[in-house]
């Protein structure tokens, strides 16, 4: 919505709760005025502005908190770009022009807004794609110009957020190799935090790209003022949280500037990623969910579809296998009850034959010593079994053990006067040369046509990439931009042909998950590391930003806790085992065809349903966790005992939420280990009313651990 009136105009951009309002000002700068609970009358934002402390010509810093901060001029705070004019001018100023509006369909709605210096032929559009009913919004920048030469962006960020409060709170993630998604909070002092990625690859190894900012207070579960975010970029990204004045906080989102200055051709047009935001006013909670149902609807590959359950063999064989051993694994998929046997690192290679991860990587031909019968006899034994059959592909790598470095040495990313470095034996293929992305897209296309049956990839990435250069890039500023493109392209070729064959994003665990590439991928590995206890904490901080269908979680010899545990906390999102089926007890095996069975009959709630984070396991020693469904009919409550400490029953009961107050519900316990006892009695009638405020108590201890509820409506 545009209103004009007084000395400004006020472009409004608005979700069910919630708007951003952008104005002019009388330099004709688009100014940040608000982002936050909508107001009730509408023509009341054009007095946000006035109330700005900020007076022009006084000794104050010229700090205006602009939509989109150029360098080089009056603003001096962290910009959002900053370009190098064609004539050598590093200094840009952005007016307003014109504002676009387009209503896509009832929920959508974007504006633009274009911006443009008004000594260069130089332009800025900034775009905001606003989801009504999710109250979400997608926010990035296109960037052109005609001067008379090529410019250079020095930086191009997607966005900048201005936010006003008494107080911040950053809860960013921080993770290493099985140990992903860690969470801590810290106020936001004066200066600068910046959490950023220069890893090229697995850019989430070190820094989560998804990030939460409270306003005033740290925001609970269901109470505070947050902001939640996440950057759409599969590369290097940088998130600066710069605090100023007393007090605002400006969030800058974007690629990573370093090293990357980027030459851009008079008439080309760069987009930026997109940042995709929500702002609650009731926690945490409620920005997670809305996020999640963003993410189902419009982000997500097949994102309110269905998913495979799988038998993974990595765990259990490692690269230790033949025709044979993976006949079998098939007839164990069946025995189980799950959808695919998903065959994993090892099965290529001949001259140098993938017996480890020291060579064969890039060699994409199976493996005649192992698999005599080839793997199309595979994908007709998995038919033959009644499951499907998947597999495991690394593409964008190369052992130098391998025929792929021996032919192709210009197709890989490399320093030539540096010491070549090995992240687990590899080295990455330089995606910026269309000759290698029509490499990969093969890869992927010829086991297609091999094994016509395939249902199911996973797309691992398990080195960094290190002495960034590319043989045949002209220009090296753009190398990494290109890499995250290249691969971009690969995936809309794949996709194009194979539109909906699942697909898992791997990167030696949870070290690439983002909103940009899960358009193309089904679902992602969050971690390697699958014990259950370790899980529960992993899982839930993903939860905050990414829903649990598109979460694999499998069962694994990971952790001493029962199988029962390892299964419930497997079933929170997309069930799969990595297990020796053949050397299960026979309790063991019938509890777990039964827990299939369970998880199939409730997964369309876990997948599709709200989630309601009940108790957190930082603070309690019961973490608990629900989905609801659509109609708030059914429940699915997982509870978990998370102390180390054998204490006595726990007799504080556990407060429901999303259900329907004025409804009657019955609570029965489900996926119950054979032979053990519920205390919970399946009779008795609650209301919703009191589910929620006064609740329930799961019965969980340290004998009973894990405590899987159906809470369903009468
Ligand atoms: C790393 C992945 O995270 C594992 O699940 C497995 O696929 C191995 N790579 C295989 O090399």
């Amino acid at each position: 919505m545009v209103l004009t009136g007084m000395a400004q105009k006020t472009i409004s951009i608005a979700t069910k709760s919630n708007v951003l309002i952008l104005e002019t000002d009388k330099d004709n700068s688009v100014i940040s005025t608000y982002i936050g609970r909508k107001l009730d009358n509408d023509d009341e934002y054009s007095a946000i502005q006035q109330l700005d402390k900020y007076v022009p010509g006084s000794d104050d810093l010229f700090n205006k908190r602009e939509a989109y901060i150029a360098s080089g001029s009056l603003n001096l705070l962290e910009p959002a770009l900053s370009v190098t004019h064609a004539d050598g001018n590093k200094s840009t100023v952005l007016e307003f022009l014109s504002v676009d509006e387009k209503q896509i369909d009832p929920n959508r709605k974007l504006t633009v807004v274009h911006l443009k210096d008004p000594k260069y032929n130089f332009e800025v559009a900034l775009n905001y794609l606003a989801y009504f009913k999710e109250d979400v919004i997608e926010q990035w920048a296109e960037i052109k110009h005609q001067e008379k030469g090529a410019i250079v962006l020095n930086k191009y960020a997607s966005a900048n957020l201005t936010l006003s409060g008494k107080k911040f709170f950053l809860k960013n993630h921080y993770s290493g190799w099985g140990r992903e998604m860690r969470s801590e909070e810290q106020q936001l002092l004066h200066g600068i935090k910046t959490i950023d990625s220069k890893l090229g690859t697995r850019e989430n190894l070190l820094n989560s790209s998804s990030f939460m900012v409270s306003v005033d207070r740290p925001a609970t579960e269901d109470q505070g003022d947050v902001i939640a975010g996440s950057l759409e970029w599969t590369g290097n990204f940088k998130l600066d949280f710069e605090t100023f004045d007393e007090y605002y906080l400006r969030i800058t989102a974007g690629i990573n500037n370093f090293p990357s200055d980027y030459t851009l051709k008079p008439g080309e047009n760069f987009v930026t990623p997109r940042l995709v935001y929500t702002y609650s006013s009731n926690g945490r909670g409620q920005a997670s969910r809305n996020l999640q149902n963003w993410a189902r609807s419009y982000q997500l590959r097949e994102g309110s579809g269905e998913r495979l359950s799988i038998l993974n063999n990595w765990e259990t064989t490692y690269f230790d296998f033949n025709d044979e051993k993976l006949s079998s694994l098939i007839l164990d998929t069946k025995k189980l009850g799950v959808d695919v046997f998903l065959l994993d690192d090892g099965w290529f290679g001949n001259k140098y034959p993938r017996n480890n991860a020291t060579g064969g990587l890039g060699d994409w031909q199976y493996n005649r010593q192992k698999l005599k019968n080839g793997i199309s006899t595979l994908g007709k034994e998995a038919t033959a079994a009644g499951v499907k059959f998947g597999i495991w592909l690394e593409p964008e790598m190369v052992n130098p053990k391998s025929e792929l470095y021996e032919n192709h040495p210009d197709w890989i990313i490399r320093q030539p006067e540096r010491r070549e470095y090995y992240m687990r034996n590899q080295l990455v293929l330089d995606l910026t040369n269309p000759k290698v992305q029509d490499f990969v897209y093969q890869t992927v296309d010829d086991i297609f046509k091999e094994v016509p049956e395939l249902g199911f990839i996973k797309w691992d990435c398990n080195s960094l990439i290190y002495n960034a250069n590319s043989p045949t890039l002209k220009n090296q500023g753009s190398f990494y931009v290109d890499y995250v493109r290249g691969l971009n392209k690969v995936l809309e070729r794949i996709r194009k042909k194979y539109p909906k064959t699942p697909m898992m994003l791997c990167a030696g665990g949870g070290s690439r998950v983002d909103y940009a590439a899960l358009q193309y991928f089904t679902e992602f590995w969050p971690s390697d590391n699958t014990n259950p206890f370790d899980r529960i904490f992993i899982q839930w901080e993903y939860s905050y930003y990414f829903p649990s269908i598109a979460m694999d979680n499998h069962i694994t010899a990971m952790g001493s806790q029962p199988l029962k545990f390892k299964t419930d906390v497997a079933m929170m999102g997309k069930l799969g085992y990595d297990v020796k089926v053949n050397e299960l007890s026979p309790k063991d095996l019938s509890f777990s065809q039964n827990a299939v069975a369970v998880y199939n009959s409730i997964k369309d709630i876990i997948w599709h349903g709200q989630q309601y984070r009940l108790q957190d396991p930082y603070e309690n020693s019961v973490a608990s966790v629900a989905y609801v469904n659509e109609q708030q009919t059914t429940a699915i409550v997982f509870n978990y005992y998370v102390s180390t400490l054998i204490s006595p029953a726990i007799t504080i009961p556990i407060k429901l939420k999303g259900l329907d107050a004025s409804k009657k519900y019955k609570i029965e316990e489900i996926n119950q280990y054979p032979g053990s006892r519920s205390y919970i009695d399946k009779d008795k009638v609650y209301s919703g009313d009191f589910l929620m405020k006064i609740g329930f108590n799961p019965q969980v201890d340290a004998r009973r651990t894990s405590v899987v509820l159906k809470v369903t409506a009468i």
